[in-house]
């Protein structure tokens, strides 16, 4: 711990390796991890662990004994703040810190909850602890000072609990749904809570779940059964910027009660977290970024916690001597009498002051975690982190060169010798922020615009070519796939002659449009990207409904259309000065100009985004357009064009044109003045295009130009170290979100041999708890496919492939099918590299299941397919991660996280092999497939002379070459 404080590189690199112990099982594992880990840090480690690190990984006695070290120094670091690993052996722990003087509150660890069985099998852990427990303290003898309460004694026994691990679907966006999930197996709990007599304090978890898990709380402690029940608590986080509104909201909820609770305030343990995630997602950092500033919260909190001490009584958990003073400095001048008030602190921190305080007669609460170290280990990484942190108190109270009048400063002096935050370094480009759906205010308005928009179901949509709105021959009818019953719209379908018309309109606009500075061209899209934004629940709700997109993925959508514009409006930008190279004499420029006509052919699963992002690609760079969309998302194409001409795009430069792909496809791309074909979508399309678009008789004026991004056979390796809880997450997310109908999605997992059984228990048990039903219902993951054909081929598909593999896991979703196009999400295990299902794409939730003997063996499976899209690597081997950057050959490679869900400007989408001709959407690359270069060469000297604008230093060259 000390190296670790000292130095940040090892701190990263032991924490990590600390983190994967418990799941490497050999001696050689260990030793091979610890050489990995610390091979980068190598010189910055003392002399004796350079030593250990020298052991090889081979089975020896030598490597037997650092594994061994190695393993015992973490388990005596856990057993410092993790006080054991079941009920049993907590028993007397507990026992002691009572007669030592201390009250205490259990936590069963388990955060990590990712199915509905180890939901409920954490709530019968806490029964279990409770019927346990209860006898035996009942037997202790009494302690005035820890059992004196507000209205008589308060209980001996009490717990934590982490109302996330009660369902596997703790989901902010969909308070309903979790409330269903949760309340059930909480009021068992709280029901045999109050029956043995015990105390149920609430933690408080992350941001994102902390309004949810207040609001569980208010509704079941409203609740008659327990309205009037006083031996509850929940926590209070000083540090979150919102605590003090919090708090208003807890003591208005205490007042309708009528019966006072517990409030444990604290200043938050998750603030690493916090601060990078909001980061990550370009949303308002939560919580305070100055450590002075958690702690006046803290301390202005504790203030009105002693004043309102009869409806809220105050448990002030913290180790920082300053912060407890104050409170207890309040309690006084506010008169709170001991038994209304307590202090907490948390097992194995700050032992010497929890007996000072106890000494002084206030009651000392140690919160006292148990459980295993693999679901512990987050509790352990938190704790490292605050114990290794430079803000820490404690860090600073065992320092001996801190002067105690520098420890107990008040925080506010503290903050006056601070300088201002810097403020942070923007990115070269911000992506649009995804909609915070555990912000009420968010999900009341998805809510609306998706009333709305049913509101507008059923109207007609024309063609608009050349601005103006054309009927088509017939119509395409557009249904809600959760429900088709409902008729979305119905859209005109184009005839090959109005494809012609199109192609030629947008041919006269070109002129015009190519002429304009790429800045003007710039500032339609921008004008666009705002447009979609003042539209963007409505927008969402569209797709929601027309093709059958979960409301956070439909989001998603909307919000990558809107950094398509404003990245392909900066990239116009950066590429309009074109690229300058010159020598003395001799100037050189390359200038980037538009190729002319482009025809869109867009696929339905990303309806708005990826038809947005070839659109404005094409049109950024100055080439006109023809639109054709999807037929099954041809309604959020109109919409779409509806924004393009509200953001002012000119008549011709885009023209919309919705139609049967098989009718107006071929018309489109054969057209001899089409210049450049862009297409998203099947591999058998994909390649009858390039085929067609390369005919001698289509070609006008140029060679067409074809852009493709297809399929994918996208698979993720799980290695023997990998952290399985992420891994499932991980997979279930990449393999059955938005119904496995994206072209990033997992339809393959590759897990090594060694934690194969392991992995598919719980894959099998995440799948059995999968949320699949109507795309509109926010609790939902996994909703309908697209259509009836998709569905009628992906229920053949898995008929005929239950004949070939064994079908590991699979939902029911009959009662689903008589209302919508759904599909069962379902897993073959027993599956070999060149089995069909391993080799051909589905566009489906279907996963397969394969095994491999070993990190090496993964990725050649992997590789072996013709696809080359996404890939995934969930490994805590620095060594095997590296190796997946060199071999795994796919465009875009995940480490660690999901295999969907790429971001504009940050992971640049597209794959090569049958996934595309390998221009990357989003990236530095795509827009120059839109641009053809020309390079004009002027020799600018005359007679030796070389004119003034030209660099002064390459005149002198030019002079000292004597020419
Ligand atoms: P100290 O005074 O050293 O404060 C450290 C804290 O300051 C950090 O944990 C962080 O909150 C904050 N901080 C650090 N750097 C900062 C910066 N740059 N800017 C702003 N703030 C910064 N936590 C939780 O979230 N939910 C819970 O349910 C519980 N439960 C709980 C029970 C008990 C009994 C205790 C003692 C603690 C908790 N905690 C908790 C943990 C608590 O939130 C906190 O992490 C630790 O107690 C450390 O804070 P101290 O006041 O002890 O130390």
């Amino acid at each position: 711990m000390q190296w670790a404080t000292a130095d940040e590189s090892i701190k990263v690199q032991m924490f990590r390796f600390v983190d994967v112990l418990p799941m490497l099982s050999s001696h050689q594992d260990v030793v091979g991890h610890l050489n990995e880990y610390f091979e980068e840090v190598r010189d910055h480690l003392p002399a004796a662990a350079r030593l250990g690190m020298n052991v090889s990984a081979k089975n020896t006695i030598l490597s037997r004994a650092v594994a061994y070290q190695a393993r015992s120094n973490v388990s005596r670091m856990a057993k410092r703040f993790i006080a054991g690993e079941d009920a049993k052996e907590i028993a007397p722990r507990v026992r002691k810190l009572w007669d030592k003087g201390f009250a205490f509150s259990l936590d069963q660890l388990g955060e990590a909850v990712v199915t509905d069985a180890e939901a409920e099998a954490y709530k019968t852990q806490y029964i279990d602890l409770l019927r346990g427990l209860a006898p035996e303290v009942a037997k202790w003898p009494e302690d005035w000072q820890l059992e004196r309460g507000p209205n008589g004694p308060t209980p001996r026994l009490n717990v934590s609990l982490k109302l996330s691990a009660l369902s596997a679907h703790f989901r902010p966006i969909d308070p309903d749904g979790t409330a269903k999930d949760v309340l059930p197996r909480l009021r068992e709990v709280l029901r045999t809570a109050r029956e043995v007599g015990a105390f149920v304090h609430f933690d408080i978890e992350d941001f994102d779940t902390k309004d949810l898990t207040y609001d569980l709380v208010r509704r079941v402690l409203s609740e008659e059964e327990f309205r009037d029940w006083p031996h509850t608590g929940i926590v209070l986080q000083a540090y979150l910027r919102e605590s003090e509104a919090d708090y208003e909201r807890m003591l208005r909820f205490v007042e309708d009660r009528g019966t006072p609770i517990w409030v444990r305030l604290v200043k938050g343990a998750y603030w690493d977290y916090e601060t990078v995630l909001a980061a990550q997602r370009g949303w308002p950092v939560p919580v305070f970024e100055r450590k002075p500033e958690s702690d006046i919260q803290f301390e202005r909190l504790a203030r009105r916690l002693m004043r309102d001490h009869e409806l809220l009584h105050p448990a002030l958990a913290s180790h920082n001597l300053r912060s407890l003073s104050a409170g207890l400095a309040y309690a006084e001048a506010f008169e709170v009498p001991p038994e209304n008030m307590e202090l907490q602190m948390l097992y194995g921190m700050a032992e010497d002051q929890a007996r000072v305080f106890t000494d002084m007669g206030h009651r000392v609460r140690i919160y006292t975690p148990f459980g295993q170290l693999v679901p512990g280990m987050a509790y352990l990484v938190r704790r490292l982190l605050e114990n290794t942190s430079n803000d820490s108190f404690l860090q600073h109270a065992y320092d001996p060169d801190t002067k105690p009048e520098e420890l107990l400063m008040p925080p506010t002096a503290v903050l006056e010798t601070m300088p201002p935050m810097a403020e942070p370094k923007r990115p070269e480009f911000e992506n649009e922020p995804l909609t915070d759906f555990a912000d009420e205010a968010a999900r009341e308005a998805m809510t609306e615009a998706l009333a709305d928009v049913r509101g507008r179901f059923g109207e007609d949509y024309p063609l608009v070519i050349d601005g103006k709105a054309v009927d088509g021959r017939s119509q395409l009818t557009s249904r809600n796939p959760s429900d088709k019953s409902e008729v979305i719209g119905t859209v005109a379908s184009a005839t090959a002659a109005q494809a012609s018309e199109a192609v030629e309109a947008a041919r006269r606009a070109y002129p015009q449009w190519a002429k304009l500075e790429e800045d003007q061209r710039a500032e339609y899209l921008e004008v666009l990207a705002a447009e979609m934004n003042s539209r963007r629940f409505e927008l969402s709700a569209w797709i929601v409904l027309e093709v059958g997109k979960p409301i956070e993925e439909a989001d998603a959508d909307v919000a990558e259309a809107i950094d398509f514009c404003r990245y392909y409006a900066r990239e116009a930008r950066l590429l309009a000065d074109g690229e300058t190279v010159n020598v003395p004499g001799e100037s050189n420029t390359t200038y980037y100009g538009p190729i002319g006509v482009a025809v869109v052919i867009a696929p339905w699963n990303f309806p708005l985004a990826i038809l947005c992002g070839m659109t404005t690609a094409a049109l950024a760079a100055g080439n006109t357009v023809v639109m054709k969309p999807a037929e099954q998302s041809s309604v959020v194409a109109a919409i779409f064009m509806q924004c393009c001409r509200d953001a002012g795009i000119p008549d011709g430069v885009l023209n919309f044109l919705p139609g049967v792909g098989e009718e107006i496809g071929p018309a489109l791309v054969s057209h001899p003045e089409t210049d450049i074909v862009v297409f998203t979508g099947s591999r058998e399309v994909g390649l009858a295009i390039n085929e067609a678009a390369s005919a001698v008789e289509a070609q006008g004026g140029s060679v067409k130009r074809v852009v493709t991004e297809m399929g994918g056979k996208n698979a993720i390796i799980v290695d023997s170290d990998a952290d399985l809880d992420e891994a499932v997450v991980g997979v279930i997310q990449s393999a059955f979100g938005y119904g496995g109908q994206k072209c990033s999605a997992c339809s393959r997992v590759i897990v090594l041999k060694s934690v194969k059984d392991q992995f598919v228990e719980r894959l099998k048990a995440a799948v059995a708890s999968l949320k699949v039903g109507p795309a509109d219902d926010p609790g939902t993951l996994c909703g309908p496919v697209v259509d009836e054909d998709s569905q009628k081929r992906l229920l053949a598909a898995i008929e005929e492939f239950d004949e070939e593999h064994e079908i590991l896991a699979q939902l029911d979703v009959k009662a689903l099918k008589k209302q919508g196009y759904f599909v069962p999400p379902t897993v073959f295990g027993d599956v070999e590299p060149d089995a069909r299902i391993a080799q051909d794409e589905l566009f489906g939730p279907v996963l397969a299941v394969l095994e491999a003997r070993d990190f090496a063996d993964a990725i050649r499976i992997a590789n072996d397919t013709r696809f080359a899209l996404t890939g995934g690597v969930y490994s805590r081997s620095p060594k095997n991660l590296k190796t997946a950057r060199a071999e795994f050959r796919v465009g875009n490679l995940y480490l660690n996280r999901p295999c969907t869900g790429a971001l504009v400007f940050r992971q640049p989408f597209g794959g090569f092999k049958m996934s595309g001709t390998g221009p990357k959407a989003g990236g530095p690359d795509y827009l120059k497939q839109f641009l053809v270069p020309t390079t004009v060469t002027e020799n600018t000297m005359r007679r030796g002379f070389v004119p003034p604008e030209q660099d002064a230093a390459e005149a002198v060259t030019a002079d000292a070459a004597g020419v």
